[in-house]
This record gives structure tokens, C-alpha cells and sequence, in this order.
């Protein structure tokens, strides 16, 4: 053990070929052997990045700074880091080597994005979520959760959240109620829940960051397709995160953040004539159904990545 109290000294590093098994020798206190694993490899991957690309003192410099500029430009109410991840697909990898059999099949989920809130309003099966005047066609939901078998799932909670028809979440727009397009539904008997809302629309992504500035350079477009959020929750299950996408979005193709697979195109089907689901509706309105499969696992619940 030296001074500092640390088991392994890494040695000296004569020349650019040590760098890296030196570190990783001094990395080999931590008593997390999953750490030990994580830490390992990411230093490993890194110095080959840099040893590939022979990256520069400058391009060096310019990295870490976009880095401490993700840090600065999140807030409570914006989470610069999520979004970076969003957009270089490193969050829907992480998905997918989450679920469906470890990427190799197909699955329901898709990443969380920066907006889901915690605390949603609970609301009764049916009940709307447009808690301040929104404009737009009404959408009528019908949803059903199963188990892999097709069994319906009683009483899984399920937080559901959408951008306005202009696009904007809540959170970042001043027009819209607390809570506005966001609530907290229960499964019935059959596994099923459903609500009232109004069809969304597809919306750039927050481009002030860096994010932002990496989108410009290569030349990307900021959208996302119109979608909206579910996250089912229920002890016994894997917590079912994922979005289901307007069918006839442009952006499907190209979502920004490549959260978009073949299974969460949702039929939003149009109707302009015939009896109207409620009272007062104007047409054209539209009615989303859709079967959410749940698999049995652990229950956790994500990090709230805004307050
Ligand atoms: C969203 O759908 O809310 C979203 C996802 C990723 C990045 C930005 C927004
Ligand atoms: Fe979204």
C-alpha cells in the first residue's frame, strides 16, 4: 500500500504504449467488481479512440469543452446529457440491449428522452389530460397491457406524455398548465386504460446547447416525429418505457434521436364523420389503439431527468 493508501501503482509511463496498462493497473483498487469491469473498458476504448484517430491537442481540448458545455446547459428544467446520448443513438442502443431478448428481437421499448416527469396527475381511465385550453384534433386512446403471453396485466401504473399540437412539452412553454398533456393512469381487470387527449405533433429538439451546434456541422435536421410517451410500472415486470409514433409523421425516417422502430408505429386513425366518441367533438378526431407487452423482471423506475 503506498502513501496515499491505494493497493496497485500503476508505474511509470515511458512511452504512449504504457499509457493505457498502466492506468488500467491502477485502477485495480475498486472493490465493485462491475466498476472494476466499467472503468476498465471505457479507458480501454478511449485510448484506442484516441490512438485511432490520432486525435490532437486541440481537437482534445475542443472535446473537453463540448463535454463541461453539456454540464452547463442542464438545468432542472433541461437535461443536456439525455439529449447528447438521444442523439448520437447511444440511448437507443442501451435499450435494446436491455430488452427484447438483449437486442435480439424485437421490443416495445424505446428511450426515455429528457421530459418524463415524475408525480404525473393520476387520472381515471378515459379522463383527459388537457389541463389548459390546447389546440388541436382530439385523439381518443384505448390501450391494453399484456404479458408476453397475451395475459392482460391488472393494475400497472401508467405515466403518459406528450408535446402540444405546436410542439412544445409543458415544461417549456409558459401557455400550458401545470402538468398539461402529462397523467397517471391504472390498468383495469383486463389490462386496460385509456384517455383523452389531443393528437400530437412532431418538434425539434432543444438546439441551444451543444447538441445544437453538433446537429448544425453535420447537417441534420433537429425533429422528432409526433409521438407520445408511456412508462408502465407494476412490481414483478420490467418497467416498460416507450413511445408510439403518429403513422403518417415525415420525420419516421429521420427522427433526430432514432428512438423510431417498426413496432411503435401506432394506427392514429382518422375519422371525419359517424358518431363521435364524446359529446361536442369536432371532426376530424382521431382514435389510437394499442397492446403493450410487458415482460416479467425487475421494476425499476428511471431518474426523473428534469423536476
Ligand atoms: C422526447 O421525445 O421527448 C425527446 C427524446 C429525446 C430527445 C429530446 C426529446
Ligand atoms: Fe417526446
Amino acid at each position: 500500500m503506498d502513501a496515499l493508501g491505494s493497493q496497485s501503482a500503476g508505474g511509470i509511463i515511458e512511452s504512449a504504449d504504457d499509457a493505457t496498462p498502466v492506468v488500467l493497473r491502477a485502477m485495480q483498487g475498486a472493490d465493485d467488481v462491475r466498476l472494476r469491469e466499467l472503468a476498465g473498458a471505457l479507458v480501454k476504448h478511449l485510448h484506442a479512440f484516441a490512438r485511432e484517430v490520432k486525435l490532437t491537442e486541440r481537437e482534445f481540448e475542443y472535446g473537453l469543452d463540448f463535454l463541461n458545455r453539456i454540464g452547463q446547459a442542464t438545468n432542472d428544467a433541461h437535461n443536456e446529457a439525455v439529449l447528447f446520448s438521444d442523439a448520437i443513438g447511444f440511448s437507443t442502443l442501451v435499450c435494446m440491449l436491455n430488452n427484447g431478448n438483449a437486442g435480439s428481437t424485437e421490443t416495445a421499448a424505446a428511450l426515455l428522452g429528457p421530459f418524463w416527469r415524475a408525480n404525473s396527475p393520476r387520472t381515471a381511465n378515459g379522463g383527459s389530460i388537457v389541463r389548459s385550453p390546447t389546440a388541436g384534433a382530439e385523439l381518443f386512446t384505448s390501450c391494453q397491457v399484456v404479458d408476453p403471453d397475451g395475459r392482460p396485466i391488472a393494475d400497472v401504473e401508467v405515466d403518459v406524455w406528450q408535446s402540444s399540437p405546436v410542439g412544445l412539452y409543458e415544461n417549456q412553454d409558459d401557455t400550458q398548465a401545470d402538468m398539461n398533456l402529462r397523467g397517471k393512469f391504472t390498468t383495469d381487470a383486463d389490462g386496460r386504460f385509456g384517455f383523452r387527449s389531443v393528437k400530437p405533433a412532431g418538434y425539434p429538439v432543444p438546439t441551444h446547447g451543444p447538441v445544437g451546434d453538433m446537429l448544425r456541422v453535420q447537417k441534420r435536421h433537429p425533429y422528432r416525429p409526433a409521438h407520445i410517451h408511456f412508462l408502465g410500472f407494476k412490481p414483478g415486470f420490467k418497467t416498460l418505457i416507450t413511445q408510439i409514433f403518429v403513422d403518417d409523421d415525415k420525420y419516421l425516417e429521420s427522427d433526430v434521436v432514432f428512438g423510431v422502430t417498426r413496432a411503435l408505429i401506432g394506427d392514429y386513425r382518422r375519422h371525419d364523420s359517424g358518431e363521435p366518441p364524446a359529446s361536442a367533438v369536432v371532426a376530424p378526431w382521431y382514435t389510437l389503439n394499442y397492446r403493450f407487452v410487458m415482460e416479467p423482471g425487475e421494476a425499476v423506475l428511471p431518474t426523473p431527468p428534469i423536476k
